[in-house]
């Protein structure tokens, strides 16, 4: 029989936003949606689904915008990641209270946790959802401390409760920023109903939360007590690299050559093949990538099937079926599937680049 914890837990559904435009990744998102972008060669998403199954959370309803095809395909029907999937499609992102509210449906009376999509921390969830199904407030969030808040929604609290909500704030009112992960009673959708769109045009989850405030109703917070990161940018999605990749599990699936070095924390993956190279962790190969003359690292992502020649690479991420054939030096770069570089003289300089899928770039 199932144990009475065990049902209390399944009460809680999980709503995942996986739709918005990804403007600030582009050109990486011409062709994919960002949620689906590998961080330490896992997409951006699938972190987030394994946070709220860890937290007994496995009923989901996932956002989908224009993208929806590709995240369908790579999530199906969520068995694969131990959880149970519904999709749930937003015509326009009009906002994150816009999704909620598109969401109504399937999240019918029930409580349910939110993550944006784009959002990855260490240490998990389980300690913010259990402490709001201890308290059981109307609703809750996951704050961090950040030094520059004015780029943040950010709350000011008092008496363990939230009592005041800013998108941006031009002075100073709190250094605890909103990290996008929520939980929510069936309450919100009244907060929902009663806005109207900001400035912006978008239905803001921000304004929601501050009318519940405003009613008097009980808003908690959990500051998180590691690290926490919103990969919209491409220097986000390089921080969130490599942070991931220093908390990695060293492996070695692959093979690499007597003549090759390696030092740090590697991962290289099931049928990669590194000959005459030097390996610097933290890193990651991903599988059946081929990697011959190269100096890779530390905090690089090579995709799976990757082909790279008389390269040195570091501080990148390198998506599938990428060529790189030099000799090249490149680093803080962002470099798309199935994208072919080609140079043929060697600078002593270091290259930064940001390209877009099947793009094709002589040097
Ligand atoms: P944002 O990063 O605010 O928006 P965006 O994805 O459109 O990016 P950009 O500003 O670069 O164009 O969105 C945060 C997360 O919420 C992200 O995972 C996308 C998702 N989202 C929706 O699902 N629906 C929406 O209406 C909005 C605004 C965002």
């Amino acid at each position: 029989m199932e144990s009475p914890v065990f049902k209390e837990r399944n009460e809680l559904k999980g709503l995942l936003l996986s739709g918005g435009t990804g403007t600030r990744l582009r050109p990486l998102t011409y062709s994919g949606p960002k949620q689906l972008l590998p961080v330490a060669n896992k997409p951006i998403l699938f972190y987030a689904i394994e946070n709220l199954r860890q937290a007994g959370i496995t009923d989901l309803g996932v956002i989908v915008g224009e993208n929806a095809r590709h995240v369908k395909e790579r999530l199906k029907d969520g068995h694969e990641l131990g959880v149970q999937i519904s999709y749930i499609t937003q015509k326009q992102p009009l906002g994150l209270a816009h999704a909620v509210k598109t969401a109504s449906s399937f999240l019918q009376n029930q409580s349910f946790v939110m993550i944006l999509g784009d959002t990855l921390l260490d240490q998990g969830i389980c300690s913010f959802v259990d402490h709001y199904r201890a308290v059981n407030p109307v609703a809750a969030v996951l704050v961090s401390r950040v030094k520059e808040p004015e780029h943040y929604g950010v709350v000011r609290v008092e008496n363990q409760r939230v009592v005041q909500l800013i998108e941006k704030p031009k002075s100073f009112i709190s250094d605890l920023a909103l990290t996008g992960i929520y939980a929510f009673s069936p309450r919100i959708h009244e907060a929902i109903e009663s806005i109207t769109p900001s400035a912006r045009g978008e239905l803001e989850i921000t304004d929601a939360l501050q009318w519940l405030v405003t009613q008097n109703e009980e808003v908690i917070f959990q500051i998180h007590p590691g690290w926490w990161k919103d990969t919209g940018r491409p220097a986000d999605l390089l921080e969130a690299n490599r942070l991931l990749l220093h908390d990695q599990k060293p492996c070695l699936e692959g093979y690499a050559d007597p003549f090759t070095r390696v030092t740090g924390n590697v991962r290289i993956e099931r049928g990669a093949r590194i000959t005459h190279s030097t390996l610097i962790g933290p890193l990651v190969i991903g599988r059946n990538a081929h990697i011959e003359d190269a100096v890779i690292g530390p905090y690089t992502t090579i995709g799976h099937e990757a082909n790279i020649k008389r390269a040195e690479l570091a501080d990148s991420i390198l998506l599938d079926r990428c060529q790189i054939d030099g000799p090249i030096r490149l680093s803080r770069s962002l470099i798309g599937r199935e994208t072919v570089i080609h140079k043929t003289k060697y600078e002593a300089g270091w290259i930064h680049l940001i390209l877009g899928d099947t793009s094709r770039c002589d040097l």
